[in-house]
């Protein structure tokens, strides 16, 4: 059988690419995620921050043993849903009061996660959460 050098070009300039393409088609990584947008209302991350707020509140005057744990993990929750609830109006007094919000959860968290917990620093920033919720609530009104 003849087969043409152009052919044989083709061919091996086919597999050259097939091997090339392939691997690297194995380690492509998938595309940078599309910007944030948040897919729930307003209404629907207060239910969480709610809810959020009650089981904090628990785990501070309970006595049990993960006692901190809970504080500091409700708290993260807190500051995360704070964090998305910044996605929402574009108000700039709003977006600072759910900013605070979340700075607050933040520093709660890590206060509750500390070596030497403070107890008069927890104290005051559960205060400061709850002020900090019903800023913005007064606000709204
Ligand atoms: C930056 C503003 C803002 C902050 C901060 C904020 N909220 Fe709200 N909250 C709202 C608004 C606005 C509504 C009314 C939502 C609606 O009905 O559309 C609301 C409503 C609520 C409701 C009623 C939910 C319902 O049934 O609609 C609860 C509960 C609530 N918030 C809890 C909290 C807690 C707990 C915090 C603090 C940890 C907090 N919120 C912080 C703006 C805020």
């Amino acid at each position: 059988m003849h087969v043409s050098r152009p052919l044989v070009a083709v061919a091996s300039s086919l597999a050259l690419f097939g091997a090339l393409w392939i691997p690297n088609a194995q380690i492509m990584r998938p595309k940078d995620p599309a910007p944030f947008k948040p897919v729930v209302k307003v209404s629907s991350l207060m239910t969480g921050l709610g809810g959020a707020a009650g089981k904090i509140q628990e785990a501070y005057r309970s006595e049990e043993e993960h006692r901190l744990k809970s504080l500091a993990a409700w708290s993260d929750v807190i500051a995360e849903l704070s964090n998305v609830h910044m996605q929402h109006r574009r108000k700039p007094d709003y977006l600072e009061m759910a900013d605070s919000t979340r700075t607050i959860a933040l520093e709660l968290a890590s206060a509750a996660r500390a070596d030497v917990v403070d107890e008069m620093q927890l104290a005051t920033l559960m205060a400061n959460l709850d002020t900090s919720c019903g800023t913005c609530h007064d606000a709204d009104k």
